[in-house]
């Protein structure tokens, strides 16, 4: 090899061995070995005395070029190296294991959806226990103890004696409506509220039933909502939620605690209302109570009720993601499998 060629072959090397260098010690001993007494390159600068004139020029003008080069790509990575915190086991040049990022769990995401659906239209979030009294749960809502409606709503009673007797039995709450009656007691109407939180009831686990779920109710309470602003806020609530062109329709049906009482409809958005397996030949899909409060509630919460009058509704809220999502098995919610989360 021509000691121009070599001196082309040495420079390629420096470049990649350079750069790649991880401590001080290893630059040292790279300076050594391509600056050193024994280095190519040292040797190539003897031998040019012994070169034909034409050529020392050339040799001579690349080796130093080299040289130069070499001098400041050192103190170029040692100034870098310098740069990085290194201590005993640490080596920060080491690539990072990946961290996965977490994300909201769908049922969080849902109750999310239909809230910030609600928000626009006026409705303020307002919390209340999970651990209820049967007077909230059941008497204040209009469901009288022998009533046979109670069964209806099966419920965990806590196996203690309870703090008020005035206020019944301590237990699970298997509805979020125990939290109109609350909110009404403390305050006046106008009241627009959304609660969202778990309610518990004691059935067996299958692909439709949990014992634990989620529900979102809403109340609005003034001198003169009707029927017709029920219609308007829920109807405007499906198109944010479902998307705009959802049908709605809504069906009598009984509850305790109004009346007239409804069930809310949607169009189902897998046949478009034709009837198919996932609406159950029916073309439509349930997805929420609703009614004008009963003026019994009213008057359990020391509201007139020739004064006032209002709405209320109330949905489930794994149903819901359910029915957006495709899911036809609720357990898949509460069995914390990253396979089924990761997809949300
Ligand atoms: N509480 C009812 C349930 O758990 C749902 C419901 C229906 C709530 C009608 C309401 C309503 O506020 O007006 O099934």
């Amino acid at each position: 090899m021509s000691p121009v060629e070599d001196l082309a072959q040495l420079l390629r090397d420096v470049r990649s061995s350079i750069s790649e260098a991880r401590s001080q010690d290893e630059l040292e001993q790279l300076r050594v070995k391509f600056l050193g007494r024994k280095s190519r390159l040292t040797e190539i600068m003897r031998s040019i005395p012994q070169l034909e004139p034409q050529q020392r020029a050339t040799v001579g003008k690349h080796a130093n070029q080299l040289k130069q080069t070499i001098e400041s790509q050192l103190a170029d990575r040692q100034g870098q190296l310098a740069a990085i915190p290194m201590g005993p086991g640490l080596d920060v040049t080491l690539p990072g294991s990946a961290v996965v990022q977490g994300r909201l769990h769908p049922i969080t995401q849902t109750i999310h959806a239909i809230l910030s659906a609600l928000l626009p239209l006026g409705f303020e979030i307002v919390e209340g226990p999970e651990v209820e009294f049967e007077y909230y749960n059941f008497d204040a809502l209009n469901i009288p103890r022998d009533h046979p409606s109670r069964e209806s709503f099966d419920t965990f009673f806590l196996d203690q004696p309870s703090p008020d007797s005035k206020k019944g039995r301590p237990l699970l709450r298997s509805h979020t409506s125990p939290v109109q009656v609350r909110v009404m007691e403390r305050r006046k109407p106008p009241l627009r509220i959304v609660v969202p939180g778990k309610v518990y009831r004691p059935d067996p686990l299958d692909p439709s039933h949990s014992f634990m779920f989620h529900q979102v109710e809403g109340l609005m309470v003034d001198e003169r909502t009707s029927f017709a602003d029920l219609k308007g806020v829920l109807e405007r609530f499906v198109l944010a939620l479902f998307g705009e062109g959802t049908r709605t329709r809504f069906r009598p049906h009984y509850f305790p605690f109004t009346e007239p009482s409804a069930e809310v409809d949607i169009a189902c958005a897998a046949c478009g209302g034709e009837g198919c397996s996932t609406c159950g030949r029916k073309g439509w899909l349930e997805i929420m109570g609703c009614g004008m409060v009963h003026p019994n509630v009213f008057k359990a919460v020391g509201y007139d009720p020739n004064k006032v009058q209002g709405f209320a509704f109330g949905m489930g809220v794994e149903r819901i993601a359910m029915l957006k999502h495709g899911i036809t098995d609720i357990r898949l919610f509460f069995e914390n499998d990253l396979r089924f989360l990761g997809q949300f």
